[in-house]
């Protein structure tokens, strides 16, 4: 799969693929898709996006333990997780389950963790951090999650792995200026790719107000 993927295909194909090889992947194809994550609008065109490439195996460790932790408690019974939604019946979602536990179980062997992080001018305590600079870091984000499919890479936006923050902070050596907000897992899938299922666009739009 090359570079050729057109945009709206890739848009219509990029699920969240967590099933990976442990084959490295270039540095070149790193650098391209943090490339293509800057590109992303930021507020004020402050540009604060910055990433984190994680490719030593003892810090994929520590953030795989990290992830292991938050992951258990997402998928215990009493989690208050939904079996099933409206939208996603349970088959798909015990699916999803079993995706979210083999990553789980394999994210210290992927061969990049890629973290998005916001550096702001001045330090940020975490709920302000979150409000002020997700709008800044998200769409980086999804630039890079479909720059990777583009180049054929899988990947997938996670946040479990950083839940518990002044733990993921310690590991990152964040400065008190810097908020991690997505750690996204990089390599080549195991399976293969396929469309997103999404809502209808019917049931999600309204013309000129709510009601
Ligand atoms: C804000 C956010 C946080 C997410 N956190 C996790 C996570 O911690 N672990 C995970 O495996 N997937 C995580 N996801 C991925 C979602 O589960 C996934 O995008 C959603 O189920 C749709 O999957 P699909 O694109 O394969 O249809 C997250 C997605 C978003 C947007």
């Amino acid at each position: 799969m090359g570079e050729e993927l057109g945009l709206f295909e890739a848009i219509y194909n990029c699920r969240a693929m967590r099933r990976l090889k442990s084959d490295p992947v270039p540095e070149d194809v790193l650098i391209k898709l943090i490339d293509a994550a800057n590109q992303a609008p930021t507020g004020s065109n402050a540009q604060g996006a910055r990433w984190i490439v994680v490719r030593d195996q003892a810090q994929k460790e520590k953030l795989a333990a990290l992830n292991k932790t938050a992951v258990a408690a997402y998928a215990a019974p009493a989690s208050g997780r939904a079996a099933a939604l409206a939208h996603q019946a349970a088959d798909k979602r015990a699916r999803m389950l079993a995706a979210v536990l083999w990553q789980a179980e394999h994210l210290h062997e992927v061969p990049a963790l890629v973290i998005a992080c916001y550096q702001f001018d001045r330090p940020v305590g975490g709920g302000m951090a979150q409000a002020a600079g997700g709008g800044s870091i998200w769409p980086a984000v999804q630039n890079l999650l479909l720059a990777a499919r583009a180049l054929g890479l899988g990947a997938a936006p996670t946040t479990l792995g950083l839940a518990n923050r002044q733990a993921a902070r310690e590991v990152l050596g964040l400065p008190d200026n810097v908020e991690a907000f997505c750690l996204i897992p990089v390599g080549y899938p195991l399976g293969k790719f396929g469309p997103v299922t999404r809502l209808p666009v019917a049931q999600t739009v309204r013309w000129d107000r709510w009601q």
